[in-house]
């Protein structure tokens, strides 16, 4: 964990398979201090969301954290669900109890508000869902920014998108509001899909954590087993495949950021409708094109891009943190 102090952290969330397993790391890892969590509408709705939310709350043992019901569709387009990829409860139909409590009696944007304003030390704030609570909130209260470490978001791709060819979904689903989030004045790194794709946890990892007698831990690898990894690019998996860290990578991004290499690099987010709405526009290039040239640089926002990640690393750092010390 950077200085070695712990990392003041507030997860938005639309919890969501990979989502319950970033905030089972979040919980139980010593560095990150989880302070709150809201909620938006994508996997599922956002009621869904909430409730899955809070189930993964008590099964972690974190029954204390506060939870915020957020937006309930994004700023412009329709709610577009991913029930086909987390089960039709959001989160992987594992016939998971009730919470036992309800959420916060004030909205996602109001707790942000108050938590980020409230925190000891600049907060780290990390989306893993779509932008919505995230823009409301900078349009609503600016003046959060002022304690605001970083954003580190689980959205974009810099190569193949997930939602269409080159949109990944996070910043699909609600464009307008990824917009908003890229030019938030603070420190941005961007985990997206060119990472987020190559944590996989192995099959034996997978296997161990289903048989596990701690609730969290069985919690873990019930979903894991619910994310199979999908094409192997290191050709690893066989016949035994894995289960996808997914957004879980962007919080060990935040606890163990030496694990991803970054570029500090322009980005956009695409609002044109069509073919390319909801892709981020990764400038890579060496040098300025024959469009700044003849019309003149644009301002664009200068996002820390994660480009690579150490897969066994952040392997490890989650098991490390999720099944405790093994026998
Ligand atoms: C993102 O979309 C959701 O399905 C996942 O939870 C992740 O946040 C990946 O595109
Ligand atoms: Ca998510």
């Amino acid at each position: 964990m950077p200085n070695g102090r712990t990392v003041p952290v507030i997860i938005d969330c639309d919890t969501g398979v990979d989502d319950a397993l970033a905030l089972l790391f979040a919980v139980r890892h010593p560095g990150i201090d989880l302070r709150a969590v809201t909620c938006v509408a994508g996997n599922t709705d956002v009621d869904g969301v909430v409730r899955n939310t809070l189930t993964v709350l008590e099964r972690a043992g974190a029954p204390d954290i506060p939870v915020a019901r957020g937006a309930q569709r994004p700023l412009v387009e329709q709610v577009r669900t991913a029930r086909h990829v987390h089960g039709a409860d959001g989160m992987g139909d594992l016939g998971l109890p009730a919470p036992t409590r309800a959420p916060a009696d004030v909205d996602a944007v109001t707790l942000l508000r108050r938590e980020i304003l409230a925190a000891p030390r600049p907060v780290t704030l990390i989306p893993t869902a779509p932008l919505t609570n995230i823009a409301l909130l900078l349009r609503t209260h600016p003046e959060v920014t002022r304690n605001i470490e970083r954003i580190v978001f689980m959205g974009g791709a810099v190569a193949t998108g997930n939602a269409t060819p080159v949109a990944e979904f996070n910043v699909w689903h609600d464009p307008e509001a990824a917009a908003v989030l890229l030019t938030a004045g603070v420190p941005i790194t961007m985990y997206g899909l060119d990472v987020f794709q190559r944590v996989v946890v192995p099959g034996a990892d997978v296997r161990r954590l289903r048989a596990s007698t701690e609730p969290g831990a069985r919690l873990a690898g019930d979903l894991l087993a619910h994310r199979p990894s999908g094409p192997d690019p290191d050709g690893t998996d066989g016949d035994d495949p894995g289960g996808g860290l997914g957004d879980a990578g962007a919080v060990c991004a935040v606890a163990d950021p030496a694990g991803i290499s970054t570029r500090l690099l322009p980005v956009e987010v695409s609002l044109a409708p069509g073919p390319s709405r909801g892709q981020t526009i990764v400038d890579r290039r060496p040098r300025p094109g024959e469009s700044e040239i003849h019309e003149g640089a644009r301002e664009q926002a200068l996002v820390d891009v994660a480009l690579d990640v150490d897969v066994a690393r952040y392997v490890r750092l989650w098991l490390t943190a999720v099944e405790g010390d093994r026998p």
